[in-house]
């Protein structure tokens, strides 16, 4: 069996971004990796359904429709054969509260070797949403980022003692992008 990583990190963070480069640097080494996108699953389901027409109104759905989506998306990917790297969340902010993007039942399906979080400056997460026209980004102060920031960490936490997962932090910040797909690079050898 591959190795499964899961990446995850408040919107806007730089994940994409920062796992594009370190796949692309892998890749000049023979390693590859075949990127998956946990919300592109889910968003598949919800749209072919008609419940969706973009991927940010997944986060305001009723959280049990969330949790189906959630349950079919961990199925299909738990299926996938190779190094796999799981774009997603440990929590989502919904209307509702923070909703767990890697419970218990997801994980189990996932069974992850290792759980890398990116983080940044609350600060400049919040310049990197307001330069993005292409995303419909909720309305939130940097305050708010960093306390979704506080929450995430302790969520990686339990799925590290919960899966016995490593826990990897990468921070992407600001100039330093290339410092982050190396050190990204250097965990997924
Ligand atoms: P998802 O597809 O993960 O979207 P997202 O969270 O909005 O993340 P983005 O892809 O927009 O941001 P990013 O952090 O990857 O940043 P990017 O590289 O683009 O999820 C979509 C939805 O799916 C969720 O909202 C949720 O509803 C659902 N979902 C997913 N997983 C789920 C789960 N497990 N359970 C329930 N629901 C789930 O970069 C952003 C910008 O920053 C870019 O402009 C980039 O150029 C810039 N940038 C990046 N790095 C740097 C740097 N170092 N310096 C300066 N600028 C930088």
């Amino acid at each position: 069996m591959g190795k499964r990583v899961i990446i995850t990190g408040v919107p806007g963070v730089g994940k994409t971004t920062v796992v594009e480069g370190a796949m692309k640097a892998l890749a000049t080494e023979g390693i590859i990796y075949q990127p998956i996108n946990f919300g592109s699953f889910m968003f598949e389901v919800a749209a072919k359904e008609g419940i969706v027409q973009d991927r940010d109104q997944m986060r305001k759905l009723d959280r049990t429709v969330q949790k189906k989506l959630q349950k079919m998306a961990a199925q299909a990917i738990a299926a996938i054969e190779g190094n796999i790297i799981i774009d997603t969340h440990c929590s989502v902010k919904t209307p509702q509260g923070f909703l767990p993007g890697l419970p218990e039942w997801v994980l189990s399906a996932l069974l992850p070797d290792m759980l890398i979080l990116v983080e940044t400056d609350e600060d400049q997460i919040l310049q990197r949403r307001l330069r993005d026209p292409t995303r419909i980004r909720d309305m939130e102060g940097s305050r708010g980022i960093a306390d979704h920031q506080q929450f995430n960490r302790s969520a990686a936490s339990a799925i590290g003692v919960m899966t016995g997962c490593t826990v990897k932090i990468v921070k992407n910040q600001d100039f330093l992008l290339e410092q982050a797909i190396q050190e990204m690079a250097a965990a997924l050898r």
